[in-house]
């Protein structure tokens, strides 16, 4: 396949970025994007060029690292993260659009790269526990329902890679912040926290700039992992419990 690429780049965050044209020959339909995008900087390497920057790790579709806007649609025209997106998805000739995640939260740092450390510090305020569960033999001795433990296991598997937030027109972060909520408010050992967590991840939502619910559904549309929206009236009725019987306000 042969194919041309129009590619964001941009030197830093300061910087005007621009987008710019590549021609790729010979590409295997077999590649991933991001085999595809090695192949394309080994070529601009040779001719002394600056490689395109981009974000991976995994290359498994576990990380949520590998975020890019590929044709309008983050990750890409299939509902999988751009690592698991193979080259077969495009025609021989095609033009594909490659931007950053665009959204105030996410700073872009470096063409394709952006700073996504504001899901970090959600976390850090409150997703977590913090009861000793012991080993996996102590964790099983609690018996939990098999409706429990799938739907906090569906919410579990939110990889945090922040196609949400770049698929909703107000940069919302409520879909990854509602699976986080939910996989925890259900599960005995979250109930600690239960209250504060909810509280605490939702003000730091709100203080890293992402925008708020409409209700559009881009995010559950284009996310990789399936999260469903109903993760988000979970979220918005642990908030509303937390608040309504809140012991500080
Ligand atoms: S909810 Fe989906 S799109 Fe959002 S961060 Fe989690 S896996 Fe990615
Ligand atoms: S590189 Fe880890 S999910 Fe794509």
């Amino acid at each position: 396949m042969n194919l041309t690429l129009k590619v964001w780049r941009q030197k830093n965050a300061n910087s005007k970025g621009e987008l710019k044209t590549y021609h790729v020959k010979d590409v295997s339909p077999d590649m991933s994007f991001l085999e595809m995008f090695d192949v394309l900087n080994e070529e601009l390497l040779l001719k002394g060029e600056d490689p395109i920057a981009f974000d991976h790790d995994c290359r498994e579709g576990i990380c949520g690292m590998c975020s890019m806007y590929i044709n309008g649609h983050p990750h890409g025209p299939e509902q999988t993260t751009t690592c698991q997106l193979h080259m077969r998805s495009f025609k021989d000739g095609d033009t594909i659009v490659v931007e950053p995640w665009r959204a105030k939260a996410f700073p872009v740092v470096k063409d394709l790269v952006v700073d996504r450390s504001a899901f970090d510090r959600i976390i850090q305020a409150g997703g977590y526990i913090s009861v000793n569960t012991g080993n996996a033999p102590d964790a099983n001795e609690i018996p939990i329902s098999k409706e429990v433990a799938d739907a906090a296991f569906n919410a579990a598997t939110c990889i945090g890679c922040g196609a949400c937030v770049a698929a909703c027109k107000n940069a919302s972060a409520m879909l990854f912040v509602s699976a986080k909520v939910a996989q925890l408010s259900m599960l005995p050992q979250g109930q600690i926290e239960r209250k504060k967590r909810v509280e605490q991840m939702v003000a730091k939502m709100d203080e890293e700039g992402f925008g708020a619910c409409t209700n559009t559904g881009a995010c559950a549309a284009e996310c990789p992992k399936e999260i469903s929206l109903a993760n988000i009236a979970i979220l918005n009725r642990e908030y509303l419990t937390a608040k309504a019987t809140s012991e500080y306000v």
